[in-house]
Order: structure tokens, then sequence, then C-alpha cells
């Protein structure tokens, strides 16, 4: 695991969206998996800026949206499709079909196994944020590495910090994640992390013990994965 710091917020957004852009343009047809929360956001603005300016197109890229919540109603703004559609998707030329979303509605198991079939040998690059809490996708504490898509029980932590993405306090207790096995197919990994809140969790993913109790620690050993920090993230290491 390298770390790349990124300079300040616009910067490291920049830095992150032109190294995302070099990628899809060697690659008009890459497999990505994106995640939502507020991290990626400045991120999404560059790159949907990017195509308006006709420097980048998603129509031949395949998008799998990282995770779900569970419970929630389908049009919820703070459901993952949801913020995805808002932040990046309505703003670039993605064709829909393309767009591999989690439908929370039916058997959830058969989803699951769905979604790993459509994942295939993996994507070529994967972006995650992280929680503080070294969360990956809804990989809690005790994720195993080599876990699947599969339903999630999410951490206290976890629900509160959502709070932030639904308007309402019917906060989601539930998920539906890609796992760290799944994940650890991916070609590449990209940990993106912003703001002093996460400066703590930056410091113990790359130095820490590697250990269930710290998901995101069990990256550490893919053959290609950068943790993306601000210089507030990266103050501590
Ligand atoms: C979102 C996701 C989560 C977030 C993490 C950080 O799809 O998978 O793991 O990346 O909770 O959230 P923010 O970016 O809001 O701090």
């Amino acid at each position: 695991m390298t770390l790349l710091r990124g300079g300040s917020t616009d910067v490291w957004a920049r830095l992150v969206a032109d190294l995302f852009i070099e990628r899809l343009n060697a690659q008009p047809g890459m497999r990505v998996c994106l995640p939502t929360g507020l991290t990626p956001v400045p991120i999404y603005d560059e790159l949907a800026d990017a195509v308006t300016a006709g420097k980048v197109s998603f129509a031949r890229a395949e998008v799998f949206l990282l995770d779900e919540f569970g419970g929630v109603d389908p049009g919820d703004p703070g459901r993952c499709d949801q913020m995805l559609e808002r932040f990046l998707l309505s703003r670039v030329d993605l064709p829909a079909a393309r767009f591999h979303r989690l439908d929370l509605t039916g058997d959830i198991d058969m989803v699951c196994r769905a979604y790993e079939d459509a994942v295939g040998h993996g994507c070529d690059l994967a972006l995650l944020g992280i929680g503080t809490n070294g969360h990956v996708g809804m990989n809690e504490p005790g994720a195993s590495a080599d876990s699947l898509t599969r339903r999630v029980s999410l951490a206290p932590d976890t629900i509160a910090a959502s709070a932030r993405y639904f308007g309402h306090d019917r906060l989601p207790t539930w998920g539906v994640t890609m796992g760290l096995g799944t994940l650890r197919r991916s070609r590449e990994i990209w940990i993106l992390a912003s703001g002093a809140g996460k400066a703590s969790i930056v410091r113990q993913t790359l130095h820490g013990p590697v250990t269930t109790a710290v998901p995101a620690t069990q990256l550490r050993e893919h053959p290609s994965v950068l943790l993306i920090a601000d210089d507030e993230a990266a103050a501590g290491v």
C-alpha cells in the first residue's frame, strides 16, 4: 500500500480526477467500482466537468456501485445509487445499462450472487472511501479478507455517520456491500481520504497491524493499492 499525498482538498480532488481520467482514456471500457459518501463528491465534480469539456467519456465504461443501504425507500436521496446518480452519473455520458446497482427489493442472497457473477474476475479499478473505524464499503470490523458481496449489519458509528446523507432520522441499520475478497480481485484499488477526521484511521491503515478489527488494513497486501489522502488526512503519517 502506497501513500499518495494530494495537498489541499481541492488539489487532492484534481489529482485523483486526473489520475482517473488518465486510466479511463487509456482503457475506455474500464470496469470501475465507485463509492458514495461525501469523500468523493469534489472528485466527481471534477470528473463531470472533464466529461462536459470533452476530456474523457464514460460511454464505454462499466460502473459497479460499491454498496447500498437496506430498508430504505427506492427514491430516498440518501441511498447510495441516488447519491452516485446525483453527484456523478446524471452529469456524465455513462449509458444507464452500464450502471450496476444493488436492487435490494428481492431475495438478497440471490442479488448478492448475481452481483458476484457480474463482477466476475474483478474490476479494473476500485475507488473506496474509508470510515473512521476502518470500514471500506460496508465491510465493518470483523469482516474477513475473503468476504464476498453479502448482507451486513452496520456498526453504530456508521449508522450515526449516515445521518449526513439522509434528511430524516429513519437511518438504515444494514446494507449490502462488495466484500473485501470481491474488492481484492480488482486490478487496482485506490482508498480515498480527506479531512482531519480521517487522519487517525489513515495512519492505522498504513502502519497499524493487519487485522480484521480494521478492515482497510486487509487490503495492504494487494499488489496495487494506493491510499490517496489530502494534507489533513495524511497529517498523522
Ligand atoms: C460509501 C462507502 C463508505 C464510505 C465511508 C466514508 O459507498 O462505502 O464506506 O466511503 O463511510 O464516508 P464519507 O466519505 O462520507 O466520510
